[in-house]
């Protein structure tokens, strides 16, 4: 069993496409899942089409109001979705202070032998809610754009991964940087590349071979509540995502 958080501090990296994407992509292969949206902004939740609205949502689970059964819903694709919306931006303040780095790993203790894979999605931020993320992953999955902010967030991210290994979670490991929305002919991605491969040999970070082109299919499925393979089987990115896949799964079984 495998608890992937997906996790960049910078904002629109592919975050939660990549979330919902490998999540998908997992249960089609025939493993288990469990999908936890862990922002606010509740992306993830939309894509997969769950009600984040009326049902409960996993600021009322950590903060012991539910149990894990009851906050569960099934998406259309198959996959385990536990939602979220905007009423988790107050967890930070309502998290009370002792073990509050905790909630969420004592959270998904009950269920988590039910899956193969349980992939946490995570704000823009390396705030509580995040450090909740990495305190439960057994790994930490680090999507970017070939972006130079992006590049040089990595590094920042390393030192809070650093940090809740010594404190919280020990046996946590980056298991690999993946580039999205990469366009390969243009030249500053090259460059920010160069600089992230760099960054990646610094922290001793793997990137994968796999990267996912641009594609407008992504926002269409995603306003659709459809994830890519249903939504466009041929398409370059599903293509690639599912490379990506099978070059995650290699990772995890090696
Ligand atoms: N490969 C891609 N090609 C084109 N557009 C993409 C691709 N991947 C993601 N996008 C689009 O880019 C935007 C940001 O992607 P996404 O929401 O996955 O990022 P994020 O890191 O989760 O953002 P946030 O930090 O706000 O949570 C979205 O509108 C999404 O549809
Ligand atoms: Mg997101």
């Amino acid at each position: 069993m495998k608890v992937i958080a997906v996790a960049n501090q910078k904002g629109g990296v592919g975050k939660t496409t990549t979330s919902h994407a490998l999540s998908a992509r997992l249960c089609k292969l025939g493993f288990k899942v469990l999908a936890i949206d862990l922002d606010p902004q509740g992306n993830l939740s939309s894509a997969f089409g769950v009600d984040n609205y009326n049902k409960p949502t996993i600021y009322n689970l950590m903060k012991n109001e539910v149990t894990a059964k009851e906050v569960l819903q099934q998406a259309q694709n198959g996959v385990d979705v536990i939602p979220s919306n905007i009423m988790l931006a107050g967890c930070e303040q309502e998290l009370s202070h002792t073990g509050k780095e905790h909630r969420l790993k004592e959270c998904i203790e009950p269920i988590k032998n039910n899956y193969d894979f349980i992939i946490i999605d995570t704000p823009p931020s390396l705030g509580v809610l995040t450090v909740n993320a990495f305190t439960a992953a057994s790994d930490i999955l680090i999507p970017t754009t070939a972006g130079i902010f992006a590049a040089t967030g990595i590094n920042q991210l390393n030192i809070t991964v650093t940090s809740v290994k010594k404190y919280c979670n020990p046996n946590v490991n980056i298991m690999g940087i993946l580039f999205t929305r990469f366009n390969p002919r243009v030249n500053i991605s090259k460059q920010v590349k160069e600089l992230t491969e760099e960054i990646s040999e610094f922290i001793s970070v793997p990137i994968y071979k796999t990267y996912i082109r641009s594609a407008i299919v992504i926002e269409e499925a995603q306003a659709n509540h459809r994830d890519i393979f249903d939504y466009a089987e041929n398409s370059t990115v599903s293509e690639d995502y599912k490379n990506f896949v099978d070059e995650f799964l290699k990772g995890i079984n090696n």
